[in-house]
């Protein structure tokens, strides 16, 4: 079964569709239907697995396409390779017609979205995320974009897809490592929006963590509608957008500090939720129980809780006040005031991140 989440953002909005099988003919023909010639964009690991598939169904759609692959990895997410797209764009007469399709993880998507932001001032896109991560997370809202020497992601735009297609099979091949690092988004949803949904997850963590196809697809499906509900209300992220950083404050640092080697992203979310709910208790907005609650679900996953003792608090403490998402000087957090409820702090003072991170090095 196919389930169809709606972004509204009135002339911007879009449809995700999310389920097994799409890929071939489902793609192809919805695809055919934004009538236009289409750049595949994607990397040799993921076209050699679901390349086929989707040629399939675009041949089979009568859709006029070629191809364009990148070097894999995060250190690709480069001008250099926006370059390349906006090259076989030039070199291939595309239009302001055409269509850049993202099949892949979440570079592949930020990549190619930002090339199809910039050529001829915008085309249309549409984003086939292949890793977890992609299809709750960076497939949708429309942030496109590259890092820069000095930072990540500080070279991008705001350019949201013409449609979204996440097809839970292609997970399969997955390392176990990135499923985990998807499903840490999936956690922040309960967390920060959907007490029910943190119930289910509760009970049901087994079974995603195993990629069953019918507890994946309602995973995405509802990661999906919460992200659409807050990029709806904060399409701009000039403020409710910030609470989608649940977790990344201290994550950001612990990626920062350990030279993006040592964790994958999610994984540092994880060590950063934990830090967050004992912040939120230390603050007085959480209960025992929730913070318990919160930090029991990311250990069931498999996900880590702990901080560990050679990543001294000083130095993530320094690294939080660079993170661009500090403003003016003053670190704000996202709180947790319940499971399924959370709020922006500003209030939040070095003394009491210290404590909440002496407190995750004992979990
Ligand atoms: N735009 C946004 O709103 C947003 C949100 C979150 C993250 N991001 C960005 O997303 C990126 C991370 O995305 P990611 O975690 O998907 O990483 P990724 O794109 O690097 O993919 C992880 C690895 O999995 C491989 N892969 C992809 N699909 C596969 C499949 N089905 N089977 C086997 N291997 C597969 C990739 O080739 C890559 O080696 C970061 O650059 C981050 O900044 C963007
Ligand atoms: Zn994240």
């Amino acid at each position: 079964m196919t389930k169809k989440e709606r972004v509204g953002l009135g002339e911007r909005s879009y449809d995700i569709l999310i389920g097994s099988g799409l890929l071939g003919e489902k793609a192809g023909r919805l695809i055919g239907e934004l009538g236009c010639k289409v750049l595949v964009v994607s990397n040799r690991r993921v076209y050699s697995l679901y390349g086929g598939r989707l040629a399939d169904g675009l041949e089979k759609a009568g859709v006029k396409w070629s191809h364009t692959l990148l070097p894999d990895g995060e250190k690709n997410k480069t001008m250099k390779s926006v370059g390349a797209l906006h090259d076989a764009l030039v070199d291939g007469k595309y239009d302001r017609d055409s269509l850049v399709i993202a099949l892949g993880g979440g570079v592949i998507g930020d990549v190619a979205g930002f090339a199809a932001a910039t050529y001829m001032r915008g085309v249309r896109f549409a984003q086939v995320p292949t890793t977890l991560l992609a299809q709750v997370d960076s497939s949708v809202g429309g942030k496109t974009g590259v890092n820069h020497p000095k930072g990540k992601n500080l070279i991008g735009a705001f350019h949201q897809p013409s449609l979204v297609i996440a097809d839970v099979d292609t997970l399969a091949t997955l390392p176990k490592k990135e499923v985990l690092g998807g499903v840490a988004e999936v956690i922040k949803y309960g967390l920060i929006a959907d007490s029910k949904f943190f119930g289910w997850l509760e009970k049901n963590m087994e079974a995603l963590v195993n990629l069953d196809p019918g507890v994946t697809a309602k995973a995405v499906g509802v990661s999906c509608r919460i992200k659409a509900r807050v990029v709806e209300s904060d399409e701009r992220e000039t403020g409710l957008r910030a609470m989608l950083n649940f977790g990344h404050t201290v994550g950001h640092a612990v990626e920062a500090v350990t030279g993006y080697t040592r964790y994958i992203h999610g994984h540092a979310v994880a060590i950063g939720m934990a830090a967050a709910a004992e912040l939120s208790a230390i603050k007085g907005a959480l209960s025992g129980k929730g913070r318990d609650a919160a930090i029991g679900l990311i250990r069931k996953a498999g996900l880590p809780v702990t901080l560990p003792d050679d990543i001294s608090s000083q130095e993530l403490i320094s690294a939080m006040g660079m993170d661009k998402k500090a403003k003016s000087g003053s670190i704000r957090f996202i709180l947790l005031h319940g499971v399924g409820d959370c709020r922006i702090h500003a209030d939040v003072t070095r003394g009491q991140i210290a404590e909440a991170l002496m407190k995750i090095r004992r979990n």
